[in-house]
């Protein structure tokens, strides 16, 4: 018997469940102003008063919604007079599935899904906070998700207005914004009464990166079954993006892998194979949620013949027909979930040639489109 091979029923995993992407790290390091800055603008609602409004911006995976959670969980041992939401505007991406999220956090049951307005929604959830006496903090994650439908004025506007409406009731709204290079403004309705603490979570250096790694390792696997080296070659990965997601399902993947080969301990092979296969799995996920007419836009950059804004509405209209303004809005939308980049800041964009190039490896995305 090798000593060096795992037993059928044994495991490298000393707590796999810390490598799972919805699990609250208890180790939270390198984000302590954050921490204090959202503590602080929180700490009014506990009193009883309306809580200061936050904006949270930086690129994925610098922690800004495991920072909301963490100040959420630490407040709701103080007290029990703020109710806390997160909604995930990437699943709930209309004005209605977020009054909906809120509405289901209040009152424990959905609402029924049709027959029933936002405003509806709106005034039984803005009467019932004002009944019980409680204050709402709201933070809309991804709200990025809420703009390319134009709805995030909207449910910014009822959010922070209610109290004009609704005598009594106090809300207090964090939106996270995933940032893309790309300035999203909201309604002077909205901006003028937003006022919000602005909260940046910047990328992690190298050595945070480091740290924060080592301790999901320690937590994750059993002493000695990731080295150093094996270790660095994840950060090396992550630290081309500054993603740190990438590093905990690397982790996670690495890990299954070794045990795949019955070993005990992770190598550096285990690593770039768990690289590749993520690398395409993320890909392919996202792009499978686009609609189709998206999906042919998307493969007419990824060949990359027409570059150009001007030629390539002329094949995508060949296809779908869709005129130029369906166009424009898509590839907006496409620069917004960072499949594409481009530039569309300017005014006047229109008839204007931009050059439109994929964010991936033209060929991986292909792939994903088969
Ligand atoms: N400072 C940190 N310490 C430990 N883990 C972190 C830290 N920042 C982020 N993470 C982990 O990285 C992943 C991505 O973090 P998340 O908060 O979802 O990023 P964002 O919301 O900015 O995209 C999560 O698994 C989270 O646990
Ligand atoms: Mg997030």
């Amino acid at each position: 018997m090798n000593k060096d091979m795992l037993l059928w029923d044994e495991t490298i995993f000393k707590n796999g469940e810390v490598l799972e992407l919805d699990y609250l790290p208890e180790y939270f390091a390198h984000r302590d102003n954050q921490l204090q800055t959202l503590k602080y603008s929180l700490r009014p609602a506990m009193r009883g008063m309306r809580p200061v409004n936050c904006l949270l911006t930086g690129p994925p995976g610098t922690g800004k919604t495991t920072a909301v959670l963490k100040v959420f969980e630490e407040m709701r041992e103080h007290t029990d007079d703020i109710i806390f939401v997160k909604v995930n505007c990437q699943m709930d991406s209309t004005r209605f599935a977020v009054i909906s999220r809120i509405y289901k956090k209040l009152f424990n049951v959905s609402p029924p899904s049709s027959g029933v307005s936002f405003r509806k929604l709106f005034e039984k959830v803005a009467e019932y906070l004002v009944e019980i006496e409680k204050v709402l903090v709201v933070a809309l994650d991804d709200i990025n998700y809420l703009f390319y439908e134009g709805h995030a004025d909207e449910v910014m506007y009822s959010l922070l207005r209610a109290h004009e409406e609704y005598p009594g009731v106090k809300i207090g709204i964090i939106t996270i914004v995933s940032d893309t290079g790309k300035i999203y403004q909201f309604d002077p309705k909205v901006s003028s009464v937003f006022l919000p603490e602005e909260i940046d979570c910047p990328r992690y250096d190298y050595g945070e990166l480091q740290d924060i790694i080592s301790n999901r390792v320690k937590y994750a696997f059993f002493p000695d079954v990731v080295s150093d080296e094996v270790r660095d070659r994840i950060v090396d990965y992550v630290d081309r993006t500054g993603d740190l997601r990438v590093g905990v399902n690397l982790l996670k993947r690495s890990g299954l892998n070794a045990e795949r080969r019955a070993s005990r301990t992770v190598s550096v092979e285990d690593v770039e194979k768990a690289y590749e296969a993520s690398r395409l799995m993320h890909l392919c996920r996202s792009i499978k949620s686009l609609t189709s007419d998206e999906r042919t836009l998307l493969q007419l950059i990824a060949k990359g013949e027409d570059a150009k804004t001007g030629e390539l509405y002329k094949s995508f209209h060949e296809i779908t027909k869709l005129g130029y303004t369906r166009f424009y809005d898509m590839v907006n939308k496409l620069n917004t979930v960072q499949f594409v980049d481009a530039d569309f800041s300017g005014k006047g964009m229109r008839g204007r040639t931009r050059i439109i190039k994929p964010r991936y490896e033209p060929q991986d995305i292909l792939k994903c489109l088969e």
